[in-house]
């Protein structure tokens, strides 16, 4: 890789260009040429060429109900077919599908052949359970083989899957199974973190007193330590008796491609999480072609994105895209600090890993420790296989990407900065490893085919240089289909009237005047990211009152953390015994009760007031904050 020092871009050496399958500038201009020629006729013929259909579609795109957009609705296939069968009939039942490290370091390797076998016992297990198409599951467990295979199960027979990470508490958990009326919920006995045995079923335990689950109708609990756990009888079984004496052969569910695959929860800007709706057939192609074209996977390599299956990233790029493409790839159950900070450095080593994708949090977390313990050092660890980087679900700074760059990738593998979205399926602004000159801090150029822009309130484009509002101005075949029962909801987040029907993403951006390269400048909306997560301030605030004893109200913003990118900052009115004035009782809210979290955020970073404060209740309360802070 070369560097031209006057533009900071980095280029893919000759060697890295002739190898990727997107070869070259050219050969991505001659992509994104063909999908400005003929919109629908590009993705139809990836979808041909990249999923194989049970019935094969004649419609492409539906826009008759926009914008509730339909892609290939009249084809049918099977997400797990494409995951695991397929890679089997072409002759690769026996090559490993994962490499399971746990917490302790046991490794498990899984073939696609025992993959498919664990799938489809678990798919009858379910079908045993009376689960059907349609119906849907929660899955609440930590990185494991029973995971990945719980979520291929559900595809199998077309449950719609909605997992929730592992690190949720039982009110989340309850609110998840409510809205979702979930059926079924798999889980586990518990987790095993950083060394820790944390709990799992007895959180789903509490969820269910909550009130409102009255669907669940069984809970499958995988034996993961062996130690006891309350099991509520006719409702509570354990895998192993459901699922181990099931036939290792399960007829796959033809699905319409719009067949909801899978819900999954992520914050708005309101307190209630949104429930967004992928398809089967628009996902998976979006899951497979940017595993192709972003990461390059090849027969050879050995894949690790460090993403938990409890979020989008763990879905499109641990269950679902690199298995569609036939590859091999790691699932971790443990944290990036245990036994110490060089964990990730050691498995990149032990396993040979060659494309390696994580999030710019734990990056900066393992500079940090690798500048005060040299042990813990990339430098202490051969990571010579390794020819190709990611990062993902947040802005990378410069340096932390330059760090990565030079000391993990050793300063000859690509990085690519992946900007998307729970609600996008998949990649949508990213460099491609054998094409595009890289900048640090940029994500570069939209995926192929993907029409992102950069407009002001009314819609019209910006020009570049001048930061404004990222949008997506056609529908691409991965997109949220709707929010969970609430489609008024998903018009009015994603698509307001005065964007002319673009797909409003929730964040800024600019485009560099000179390279029309993309930089995301953060949320527009009331979203924090912290360490790549994204947290709703209003449900912090819900959160933080409903500590009904001691909280009187709350206000949560965010400011810029070195770490976690963004820092939680909450202002909190305790009801005893600070503070005591009757003034304090008053956030920064104006008359009409609403929060000025502009002013909040200002306070937060320690940046003067310059904002009008004319209509706030208690003016007085900013000085009083601004000392406290
Ligand atoms: O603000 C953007 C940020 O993460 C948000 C999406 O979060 P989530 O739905 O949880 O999905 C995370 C994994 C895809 C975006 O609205 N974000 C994600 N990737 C990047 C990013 N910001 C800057 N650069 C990125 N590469």
């Amino acid at each position: 890789m070369s560097e031209n020092q006057d533009q900071k871009l980095y280029l893919p050496s000759d060697a890295a260009v002739k190898a990727a399958r997107i070869s070259g500038m050219a050969a991505y201009d001659r992509l994104v040429a063909e999908a400005a020629q003929d919109y629908t006729g590009y993705w139809a013929r990836l979808a041909r060429e990249l999923i194989s259909w049970k019935k094969p579609f004649t419609q492409v795109l539906d826009e008759s109900q926009a914008p509730f957009f339909k892609w290939f609705a009249d084809g049918t296939l099977n997400a797990s077919y494409n995951c695991l069968d397929r890679n089997i009939e072409r002759g690769l039942g026996d090559k490993t599908a994962l490499i399971f490290e746990a917490d302790d370091g046991a490794v498990t390797r899984t073939s696609y052949s025992q993959l498919l076998a664990r799938t489809c016992q678990i798919a009858n297990g379910l079908k045993a359970l009376g689960v059907r198409k349609g119906d849907r599951v929660i899955i609440y467990i930590s990185m494991s083989v029973d995971g990945v295979a719980a979520m291929q199960a559900c595809a199998r027979i077309g449950a719609t899957h909605s997992v929730v990470f592992g690190g949720f508490s039982a009110q989340s958990l309850r609110d998840r199974i409510e809205d979702t009326g979930a059926v079924a919920v798999i889980t586990a006995d518990q987790q095993v973190r950083g060394g820790k045995n944390l709990p799992l079923k007895a959180i789903v335990d509490e969820a269910l007193t909550l009130g409102g689950c009255d669907s669940v109708k069984n809970v499958l609990v995988v034996k993961r330590t062996g130690n006891d756990v309350a099991m509520s009888a006719g409702r509570d079984r354990w895998m192993s008796e459901v699922v181990d004496t099931q036939p290792t052969t399960c007829e796959p569910e033809w699905v319409e491609a719009e067949h909801p695959l899978f819900l999954l929860y992520t914050s708005g800007s309101t307190g209630k999480p949104k429930g967004v709706q992928h398809s089967t057939g628009g996902y998976l192609l979006h899951a497979a072609l940017t595993t192709s074209w972003t990461f390059d996977l090849q027969a050879s390599d050995v894949f690790w994105c460090t993403a938990d299956i409890g979020w989008v990233t763990g879905h499109t790029y641990i269950a679902y895209g690199p298995l569609a493409l036939g590859g091999t790839e790691i699932v971790f159950e443990g944290v990036p600090t245990y036994p110490d900070a060089g964990r990730f450095w050691k498995m990149i080593q032990d396993h040979k890993v060659t494309i390696f994708y994580t999030a710019p949090t734990a990056i900066r977390s393992l500079i940090k420790a690798a500048e005060t313990n040299e042990a813990v050092h990339p430098r202490k660890y051969d990571l010579s296989s390794l020819r190709l980087l990611g990062s993902v679900g947040e802005p990378i700074n410069p340096a932390a990407w330059e760090w990565y760059h030079a000391n993990v990738g050793g300063g000859r593998c690509p990085i690519v900065d992946t900007f998307w979205q729970t609600e996008t399926g998949g990649h949508m602004i990213t460099p491609l490893p054998g094409a595009t000159p890289m900048v640090p801090g940029s994500c570069t150029l939209p995926f192929p085919g993907i029409q992102a822009a950069i407009v002001d309130e009314t819609g019209a484009d910006v020009p570049n240089g001048s930061g404004g509002i990222l949008v997506v101005k056609k529908p691409w075949p991965s997109m949220i289909r709707t929010i969970w029962g609430d489609g008024e909801r998903f018009k009015k987040s994603y698509f307001p009237p005065e964007l002319k029907g673009y797909y409003l993403a929730g964040d800024g951006a600019i485009r560099d005047a000179k390279t029309t390269y993309f930089t995301i400048t953060g949320r527009i909306d009331d979203v924090l990211n912290v360490s790549g997560h994204r947290m709703g301030t209003m449900e912090i605030e819900s959160a933080l009152v409903s500590c009904t004893e001691l909280v009187a109200e709350a206000a949560v913003v965010g400011r810029p953390d070195d770490t976690t990118g963004e820092a939680i900052c909450a202002f909190v009115v305790l009801k005893r015994p600070r503070p005591t004035g009757e003034e304090a009782k008053k956030i920064a809210k104006t008359r009409s009760g609403k929060i000025m979290r502009r002013l909040l955020r200002s306070i937060a970073k320690g940046e003067p007031i310059t904002q009008d404060t004319s209509t706030l209740e208690n003016p007085a309360i900013l000085d009083q904050l601004a000392q406290t802070n």
